[in-house]
């Protein structure tokens, strides 16, 4: 099939075009390289054997989308292209709500009038707020802390109800807990503009010397050893979801659904730290630093509903995330 993928050069979208590619699909990437590099393109030519259809443009140009959609008769699209900083959110809302609530809203009006009706959404766990319970199923209430996590919120609102209007709509919204690792080439991986805000990111940068050490936000969270306890899931577990994403939504009848992409697995900093400096052979220098606005003590994943219904499990271990991590950072 044809699969549209906006922002398809940026960390998820890149690896999510591998899999796709390589289980026969033709790719066509529309990106506006705000958060990523056209080399990613040269990469995955070389991963793949041939280049993917790329346009460089933004899911804003209605125009341009239509044309798209038209021209490379596409037969469904992967949603990726969006602001995702959840700081940058707090202080720039109005850039958040624009780029990523409008920027769908552009997207779907071109869909609609091109008749392409199915679509797969970069959603995230971040969603869920502060959990209630644990490990978060996609029942859990949903209570954004950020202008980041309210615009994932409220697209995925949008999308229902685009759903319960035109039951030709066949739609999912995948909630990403929290991607790292990179492809095992090394070729293709996560590569955040300035200092990382991310942990796995950061850690890398420290054991690669990039950055002289890292600081935990808190040691003192109602977690066994204190420190953050995320659901860490390998980049390429969350791309291959995303082939079991479009299968679902050619094989089921429901018009709208959510799913969980997690392990199911929750570690925490100094667990992660730990098995980077295993997996490195370098020493991870840190700090306790005070606890970060906004942060959680512990957030993971209840993964059941994909692995029922989608036939999808997170299959990489946490050792492998760092193993692939480390590669990508010390490409030289
Ligand atoms: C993980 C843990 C930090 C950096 C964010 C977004 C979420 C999603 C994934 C887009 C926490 C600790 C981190 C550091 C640290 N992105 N940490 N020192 O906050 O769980 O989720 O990224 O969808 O929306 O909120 O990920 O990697 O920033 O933090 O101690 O320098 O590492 O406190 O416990 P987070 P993270």
């Amino acid at each position: 099939m044809n699969i549209l993928l906006t922002g398809g050069l940026g960390y998820i979208g890149s690896h999510v075009t591998v899999v796709l590619a390589e289980a026969g699909h033709h790719v066509i990437i529309l990106d506006n390289l705000h958060n990523c590099k056209i080399e990613v393109l040269d990469r995955l030519a070389k991963i793949l054997g041939n280049s993917p259809a790329f346009i460089q443009g933004d899911v804003r140009n209605q125009l341009l989308v239509e044309s798209v959609l038209k021209d490379q008769k596409i037969d469904a699209v992967m949603h990726f292209a969006g602001l995702k900083a959840v700081g940058e959110s707090v202080q720039k809302p109005l850039m958040y709500y624009e780029n990523n609530v409008g920027g769908t809203i552009s997207l779907l009006q071109a869909m609609k009038s091109c008749q392409v009706k199915k679509i797969v959404f970069s959603s995230s766990a971040t969603v869920y707020g502060i959990p209630q319970y644990l490990p978060l199923d996609e029942k859990h209430p949903t209570n954004p802390e950020s202008p980041y996590g309210q615009t994932k919120l409220q697209i995925e609102a949008i999308l229902q109800d685009l759903a319960r209007s035109d039951q030709s709509w066949k739609i999912i919204a995948l909630r990403y807990f929290n991607p790292v690792g990179a492809h095992e080439s090394g070729l293709i991986g996560e590569e955040p503009n300035g200092i990382p805000n991310n942990l796995m990111p950061y850690i890398s940068q420290v054991a690669s010397g990039l950055l002289p050490k890292l600081k935990i936000f808190g040691n003192d969270y109602e977690t066994p050893d204190g420190t953050g306890v995320r659901d860490y899931i390998h980049v390429m577990d969350l791309a291959e979801g995303h082939v079991c994403a479009l299968n679902y939504l050619y094989n089921n009848e429901s018009e709208f659904s959510i799913m969980n992409l997690g392990t199911g697995a929750g570690y925490s900093v100094l667990e992660l730290v730990k098995l980077y400096q295993k997996v490195s052979s370098r020493k991870i220098t840190y700090e306790i630093a005070a606890k970060r606005a906004g942060d959680i003590a512990a957030c993971y994943a209840n993964a059941d509903k994909a692995a029922v219904h989608m036939v999808w499990k997170a299959k990489r271990s946490l050792e492998k995330m760092c193993e692939d991590s480390w590669r990508w950072q010390s490409r030289g």
